[in-house]
């Protein structure tokens, strides 16, 4: 039987990156929809959930992506909640790449550092990339130092995250002011940049100057980058002594896990890979 994804996008046009990492991930038949909401989505739900048999539901599955994550997580919530009992498809939420992105970014800090009780700091923490990096890395059990301009903006990401990993150990750190930077960054082992593109958060004589750093990694692509001296390209490159990663050093492993996240819906019909699912499959790749 044919492997049909059902492609859910907030945006009007649905992501042509999405639609080829489907096909790359050995999909069958592309169905894409774009102007998807938590509202208008309901049909499309029950289109996947009423064709097929109970023992061939698993042959098709949703993904819902698009450029707002927040609408992308309502639509998630929303296809979840019109399944009901065991006639469901397997869904995946990855929009704008925030959830594989976030996953690649500790996967690859996990190469070089024991994060388990570490001192983590992520930088643009409120945005849906960082957001997740310092949720997945709370749910690891490391010190996270959640960072933003505004410290209620922080705080308000850190108590998001308290209440997706109960006893999560972070703080919500602003880091506006030159001063509270330096005090965020103060015995941090793992700073990810997770800024918006082409806001630099350090210079290169800020960053060399911290003593305990151990991995640098700045998912931003465009320059300048977050943590100046790293460049995009750098995959486990050592820079005076610290182990540094740009946007596409860990590019190709977030590529890895959308790939494999995707050809992992079609192994049941009941999987649901949110933020913590799709780490875990990352995981399993290493
Ligand atoms: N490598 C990849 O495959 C990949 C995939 C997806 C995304 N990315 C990159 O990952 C990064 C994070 O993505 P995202 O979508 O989470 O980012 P985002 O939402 O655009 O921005 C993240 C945070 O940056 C802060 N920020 C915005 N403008 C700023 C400024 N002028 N100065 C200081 N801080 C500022 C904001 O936090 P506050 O307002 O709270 O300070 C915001 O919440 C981006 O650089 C993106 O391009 C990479």
């Amino acid at each position: 039987m044919k492997r049909i994804l059902i492609q859910l996008d907030t945006d009007d046009l649905p992501s042509s990156f999405d639609r080829v990492v489907a096909v790359d991930s050995g999909v069958d038949e592309l169905f894409s929809y774009g102007g998807v909401t938590a509202d208008n989505v309901e049909s499309l739900v029950h289109g996947a959930m009423f064709t097929r048999g109970p023992q061939d539901l698993k042959h098709t599955a949703i993904f819902v992506g698009g450029s707002d994550v927040t609408a992308g997580e309502a639509l998630f919530e929303k296809v979840q909640q019109t399944f009901f009992g065991p006639v469901r498809v397997s869904v995946m939420m990855d929009s704008n790449g925030s959830n594989t992105t976030a996953a690649a970014a500790v996967l690859c800090a996990q190469q070089h550092l024991d994060v388990t009780g570490a001192v983590c700091l992520v930088l643009g923490g409120t945005g849906p990339v960082g957001l997740r990096a310092a949720q997945i890395l709370a749910d690891l059990g490391a010190e996270v130092r959640l960072a933003s301009r505004l410290l209620p903006r922080a705080e308000q990401a850190c108590a998001s995250i308290s209440e997706q990993v109960p006893g999560a150990k972070i703080t919500p750190v602003a880091t506006s002011e030159t001063a509270e930077l330096q005090s965020a960054c103060a015995g941090a082992q793992l700073i990810i940049a997770a800024g918006a593109a082409g806001v630099q958060f350090l210079s290169a004589e800020e960053r060399e100057a911290l003593e305990t750093l151990k991995v640098a990694i700045d998912l931003n692509a465009v320059p300048p980058v977050g943590l100046e001296g790293i460049d995009m390209m750098d995959k486990a490159t050592e820079k005076a002594g610290v182990v540094c990663y740009g946007a596409i050093g860990v590019g190709g492993l977030k590529m890895k896990i959308h790939k494999s996240a995707v050809a992992r819906l079609f192994e049941s019909n009941d999987q649901v890979l949110d933020t913590a699912a799709i780490y875990q499959i990352g995981k399993a790749l290493q």
